[in-house]
């Protein structure tokens, strides 16, 4: 394996070709944190609903996607994100949606290597906390996360000390 990339027993994969993904590609930085090791351990994003993340997660979506998904995911250029649909049923899972984001799909959405795999991670958990649809539909929540799972509402604060897996590098 590349220098500072966890091993992963994941079979990851191009979203559009089914090619493998080359994690090569990605940046140096954000290689071995802590919630990338447990991801390429799981397939199961830890920053999901984690209040230390999500700020940040946030700003990544503000900077990367929402130009081409709208500000909450509702959709422009790029298919909406905050929704139970999905053109690619894979991205239900952290796994699928990880392949999307890290590898890229068709047309604009192109592979984002820009981002540290640690980073992507951070953005999935906004994209998940955008969702407005019904929790039932929501396979990539826990049973406990889907009780507790309150729909991002615009204005939305997050407390700057939120315990979580993100406190250590929170900017
Ligand atoms: C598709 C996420 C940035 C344009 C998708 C899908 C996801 C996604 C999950 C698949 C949706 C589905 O299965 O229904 C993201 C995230 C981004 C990002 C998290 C930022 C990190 C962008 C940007 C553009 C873009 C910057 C435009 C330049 C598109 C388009 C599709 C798409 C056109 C449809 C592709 C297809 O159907 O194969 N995006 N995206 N996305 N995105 Fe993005
Ligand atoms: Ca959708």
């Amino acid at each position: 394996a590349a220098a500072g990339l966890p091993t992963t027993s994941l079979d990851l994969r191009n979203t559009d070709t089914g090619e493998p993904l080359d994690l090569s590609m990605a940046q140096e930085e954000g290689r071995d944190t802590p919630g990338v090791k447990k991801f390429f351990q799981t397939g199961v994003d830890p920053y999901l609903e984690d209040k230390s993340c999500l700020k940040k997660g946030e700003i990544i979506y503000l900077e990367s996607c929402s130009g081409c998904h709208g500000h909450v995911g509702e959709g422009k250029i790029g298919p909406g994100l905050n929704d139970d649909y999905w053109t690619y049923p894979k991205n239900e899972t952290d796994q699928g949606l990880f392949e999307t984001i890290f590898g890229g799909a068709r047309a604009q959405m192109g592979p984002h290597y820009d981002l540290t795999l640690d980073e992507i991670l951070k953005v999935m958990a906004w994209v998940r906390h955008l969702y407005k649809d019904d929790v039932k539909h929501a396979p990539w929540l826990t049973d406990a996360q889907k009780k507790s799972f309150r729909p991002f509402k615009v204005g939305e604060k997050f407390p700057e000390d939120a315990p979580g897996m993100c406190a250590a590098d929170r900017t």
